[in-house]
């Protein structure tokens, strides 16, 4: 088999060491790093989750499905290395953005899995090494890292070689400070670039509502933007949000104190931070009550809990993430009294319509 590029053996192992070392730079350059507020526990898990990922854990997956395929179907060893490349490329990058984007998905909307990619949320700033920040055990499930595997056994080692640096290339730029989208909605003739760009890939602006504290600002939604290569996926399944804006405020909405390693070593590990989903025997109560809540709003912007288990009721305190709720957005525009449902039953939510009555 093949694994040269253009001649050049390894050639995709320096072009994404290359990617990382000039998003860095631009990063250094633009004074982000210097002005960062990480602490040395975010350095550790970030570097160290990238060191691990790309010399233990995707060569050892990679390995073991080559080693499975030699051992259970040596007939099908590169039975696909004669299709055209650029099929193949379209092919593995098809396949491998779809599975990411429902393994991603699932990493928010179940509890389990939610504990495995929560540390990515933790980061309070975006840098690329923010992409890298996820349980050792995230990694170790992640459908893509076997589909590299298997795809490699049949044949597609140069295919996925070009594609992981596209990937990179995407996945990095979108988590970088940098913000390389801004100037495509700064000037109203790059406007119908910027939609085809945004309607294809992922951008930074697109990534960051994603990573954004919570949808009270009008731009976030955690519960939403998963893709992680092309944003043809949020599109066709009801996830996408475009705003062009960056949220200010980024991490979870329910900050916790865990330190690095449990974040990273989870379930082995787990916090002494009573409050964290990844806390020893942490659960989530029912909160929902039968009687409404009569409160004096005044205009804003507010988060109604529909998942019944915030602890703020009957507003959103981030207790939904890990589940397949989201809050509702409602605006208040004038200040006075309203009835809010607890019992979550309503029909015209955020509002008491007397179901618990029922
Ligand atoms: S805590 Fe957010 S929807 Fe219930």
């Amino acid at each position: 088999m093949d694994k040269s590029l253009f001649g050049i053996a390894n050639f995709d192992v320096y072009v994404v060491v290359g990617i990382l070392v000039v998003f860095g730079l631009m990063e250094v350059f633009a004074g982000y790093l210097k002005s960062s507020k990480r602490e040395s526990g975010d350095w550790i898990q970030e570097v160290g989750s990238f060191f691990v990922l790309s010399v233990l854990i995707k060569p050892g997956i990679i390995l073991a499905v080559l080693g499975l395929g030699v051992w259970l179907a040596p007939s099908f060893q590169y039975v696909w290395a004669d299709w055209n490349l650029a099929i193949m490329l379209v092919f593995f990058l098809l396949i491998d953005d779809v599975l990411q984007y429902w393994y991603h998905r699932s990493a928010h909307e179940y509890e389990w899995l939610w504990r495995l990619h929560r540390p990515h949320h933790q980061a309070e700033e975006m840098g690329f090494f923010v992409s890298y920040r996820n349980a050792a055990l995230y990694y170790l499930l992640m459908p893509n890292i076997w589909w590299i595997g298997l795809l490699t056994f049949l044949g597609g080692a140069k295919a996925i070689a070009i594609g992981l640096i596209l990937k990179q290339l995407v996945i990095i730029g979108s988590h970088s400070p940098t913000k390389w989208d801004r100037v495509l909605y700064k000037y109203p003739w790059l406007n119908p670039l910027a939609t085809l760009v945004e309607r294809i890939i992922i951008t930074p602006a697109f990534h960051f509502a994603h990573h954004g504290r919570s949808m009270q600002d009008g731009i976030s939604d955690p519960n939403g933007n998963y893709g992680n290569m092309f944003s043809i996926w949020d599109q066709l399944f009801g996830t996408a949000k475009f705003t062009r804006q960056y949220p200010t405020e980024l991490g979870l909405q329910k900050p916790t104190n865990d330190h690095w390693s449990a974040q990273y070593l989870y379930p082995a590990i787990t916090s002494e931070d009573t409050n964290s989903n990844i806390a020893r025997g942490f659960t989530k109560e029912d909160t929902t009550v039968s009687a409404p809540s009569l409160i004096q709003l005044e205009p804003g912007t507010y988060l109604w809990c529909q998942c019944g288990k915030s602890k703020q009721q009957p507003f959103c305190d981030g207790t939904h993430h890990g589940s397949k709720h989201k809050p509702l957005v409602f605006e208040v525009k004038r200040a006075g009294k309203v009835r809010l449902c607890n019992c979550k039953k309503t029909g015209e939510g955020p509002f008491c319509d007397d179901s618990h009555l029922a």
